[in-house]
């Protein structure tokens, strides 16, 4: 898809549609070109909602406001409507400023590409946007005025960015045969490659040497060996030095706490933590941000087996505390315990995420479409819910509390990967990972449970069903902005 910005005027420009955004409270103004035939159509201009006028040409879509917030899904929702139709090629629209500031520009451009999502890999019937062309005119409806060299920046930033998360998205649908740990790792060489960083790969013996037997319990019964991934982008003068940690669990069958059958299927995106560090990585790289990003993934599959670890069992983590094992299905903290250990020990990072779809409980704490975020100090945890909105993701704290903690303990261990308690499973897996930070990155972490936003099955505003990539774009932000400062 190919994006042409221009100060023509939007009626000059050829093109096989026009895609005009409309916010309800102004359907009823004069300059609503199809006020009439709008209004025989029932289109109301609600958000999101559509009207394709075939004989005009046009493609109408509703908006709350013109905000970012409001353009980004309602864009995306049109540009669906448009898969698999091809008739239109190229479109034109034009630049819908509330303000001076390119933040709608940039929304409608990853409105364009996010909606223009299609995960076709195992159909045999391949539906595609058939949008080839992109005409982006500036000409103005009131007074503000983008010039042209801060559009072209805009735009740039905002296909990377959306792209970024197509990538992420790619790799989270794919089934967990054909993404497995190696097939992770190999995505992320050829990521570095592509884009210039560095890498190292661990395999199991490596990680031995590491100490890693919390990861490498968890990853014991399956045929695909588990990896850790480490990917640095690593410019000449970074303002900060970040550490990223995906879990990257290829799939969670639950171990030999074995998930119902309802509940194991969609577990191939339990890997969106780890895909969401490689969507990361190659935005940063793209973008050349001027801060140092280190993306950890632990990869691994969690499977059954006459070699599968076990409820009762006692591990030694990386940093020599040991953990009662109850319940095999909680695996994302104990692979995240080694790899976040492990990414301590390599870096010392002025900032320290990570990001899980770490637990159920935190779908059920806070809906399909936000994520959790929780840590010890307040600082990186407002810096990610900030992110997040000007991102179009959502995010809200979930606080700790020394209760919580509690019911951690453990009566023959340090602690025991599950707690006692049914309630406040989101936080109390935040707290278990709380025991794996050093003292001197305790104020520096901040931990993001994506288990709702990261696969849903149903499409819901910029978000196709299935992977959503989140996790990608609220984390660039944060990054954009450390880069800035
Ligand atoms: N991968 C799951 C969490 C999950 C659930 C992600 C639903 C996405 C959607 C995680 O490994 C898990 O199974 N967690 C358990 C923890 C429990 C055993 C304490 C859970 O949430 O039930
Ligand atoms: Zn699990
Ligand atoms: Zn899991």
């Amino acid at each position: 898809m190919h994006f042409n910005i221009t100060t023509e005027k939007i009626k000059e420009i050829n093109a096989d549609l026009e895609l005009i955004i409309v916010a309800e409270k102004n359907l009823k103004h004069a300059f609503i070109k199809d006020a009439k035939l709008l209004k025989k159509a029932g289109f109301k201009g609600a958000q999101d909602e559509l009207c394709l006028l075939v004989e005009k040409e046009r493609l109408y879509v509703g908006v709350e406001s013109l905000a970012p917030e409001s353009i980004r899904p309602a864009v995306a929702v049109a540009l669906r409507s448009l898969i698999g139709n091809k008739s239109y090629t190229s479109l034109k629209v034009a630049t819908y400023l509330k303000d001076a500031s390119t933040a709608s520009l940039q929304a409608m451009v990853e409105g364009i590409v996010l909606g223009s999502y299609c995960f076709n890999r195992y159909k045999s019937d391949k539906q595609h946007a058939a949008i080839k062309q992109v005409e982006l005119s500036l000409e103005s409806y009131n007074e503000h005025q983008l010039d042209v060299q801060s559009a072209i920046k805009a735009v740039h930033e905002a296909k990377i960015l959306a792209h970024a998360t197509n990538f992420t998205r790619d790799i989270v649908n794919t089934t967990p045969d054909d993404c497995y740990p190696a097939v992770m790792a190999d995505i992320a060489s050829r990521l570095a490659k592509e884009n210039k960083m560095d890498i190292s790969i661990l395999k199991p013996k490596e990680m031995k040497k590491e100490k890693m037997q919390a990861l490498l319990a968890v990853a014991r019964a399956s045929r695909h060996k588990p990896r850790l991934i480490h990917l640095l982008h690593k410019p000449k003068h970074p303002k900060a030095v970040i550490t990223l940690v995906g879990k990257g669990l290829t799939y969670d069958s639950g171990g030999l706490s074995l998930k119902p059958a309802d509940y194991m299927v969609t577990m191939k995106s339990d890997k969106s933590g780890g895909s969401a560090v490689l969507g990361i990585m190659k935005a940063v790289s793209e973008l050349n941000l001027d801060v140092e990003v280190h993306g950890f993934v632990g990869a691994v599959e969690n499977m059954i087996g006459g070699d599968a670890y076990k409820p009762d069992d006692v591990l030694t983590a990386k940093n020599g505390k040991t953990i009662e094992v109850r319940n095999t299905d909680a695996e994302g903290r104990l692979v995240l315990a080694d790899v976040l250990c492990y990414a301590q020990q390599e870096v010392k990072a002025d900032y320290l995420f990570d990001v899980a779809t770490l637990t159920g409980a935190c779908v059920v704490g806070v809906g399909n479409y936000t994520s959790g975020v929780m840590g010890n100090s307040n600082l990186p945890k407002e810096m990610v819910l900030e992110a997040a909105k000007s991102s179009g993701e959502f995010a809200t704290k979930l606080d700790f509390n020394r209760y919580l903690k509690k019911t951690l303990e453990s009566q023959i261990a340090d602690i025991c990967n599950i707690s006692n308690t049914r309630y406040g499973g989101a936080i109390t897996a935040g707290e278990f990972l709380s025991a794996f930070i050093d003292e001197a990155h305790k104020e520096k972490w901040a931990h993001i449970d994506i288990a709702g936003p990261a696969f849903v099955e149903h499409a819901w505003g910029e978000n196709p069903h299935g992977a959503s990539g989140a996790g990608v774009r609220m984390m660039v932000k944060l990054l954009e902005k450390l880069a800035k400062a």
